[in-house]
């Protein structure tokens, strides 16, 4: 049995799905949920599911060593981020090499780095006059957006698709995929 942490500090849509599907499975329970935000409704939803909840400090994130160590004592395996914004310290990226993986709402490489997410990312397709857009599922490191990509879902994008639609399509691809991908991972690791 793997033990996960999620770290998400939005509406917490992704976080729910990867809680619920572990939530009977012999493969991985999540164990934790980090935050940077109080009021983020991510935390309601990891609460209500049972999940432990912790608030990120800045200053104590970027502390070297900090967060790896919290993790560590609770046998932490594995760190899905869903809706994460902070860049991750070097130290924690080296301590979990292989085992941290991001899900980012487009078809990277195009549309990502700083500032490309949520609807910034989904306003940028439509401009874009994209007919297709997707998911990317990637492995996580010291840089926006950049680290291997480990899978894609591709979903049309209609000319009277608007932002909004095209979200909307993109979370259901996430919620479809993100789940199943991390239990394939946690299944090999
Ligand atoms: C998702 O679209 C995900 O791709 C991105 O952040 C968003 C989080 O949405 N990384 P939610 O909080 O899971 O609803």
């Amino acid at each position: 049995m793997k033990n996960l942490a999620i770290f998400a500090s939005g509406t917490g849509s992704n976080a729910r799905r990867i809680i619920e599907y572990f939530m009977q499975s012999p493969v991985a329970q999540v164990r934790l949920l980090l935050c940077n935000k109080p009021d983020a409704p991510v935390l309601g939803i990891a609460e209500a599911l049972g999940v432990p909840t912790l608030l990120l400090d800045r200053a104590a994130f970027y502390q070297p060593g900090n967060v790896a160590q919290l993790l560590a004592t609770r046998s932490i395996d594995f760190i899905a981020l869903a809706g994460f914004l902070w860049l991750l310290p070097s130290c924690l990226v080296q301590a979990f090499e292989g085992r941290i993986v991001n899900i980012h709402p487009a078809l990277l490489p195009r549309f990502s780095g700083k500032g490309m997410y949520g609807m910034h990312v989904h306003q940028a397709v439509k401009a874009a006059g994209e007919n297709q857009t997707g998911i990317t599922i990637h492995y996580v490191n010291e840089r926006y957006d950049e680290g291997q990509i480990i899978f894609q879902a591709s979903c049309p994008i209609a000319p009277e698709d608007t932002p909004d639609t095209i979200a909307q399509k993109v979370h259901a691809l996430e919620y479809q995929h993100y789940p199943q991908v991390l239990e394939q991972l946690l299944r090999k690791k």
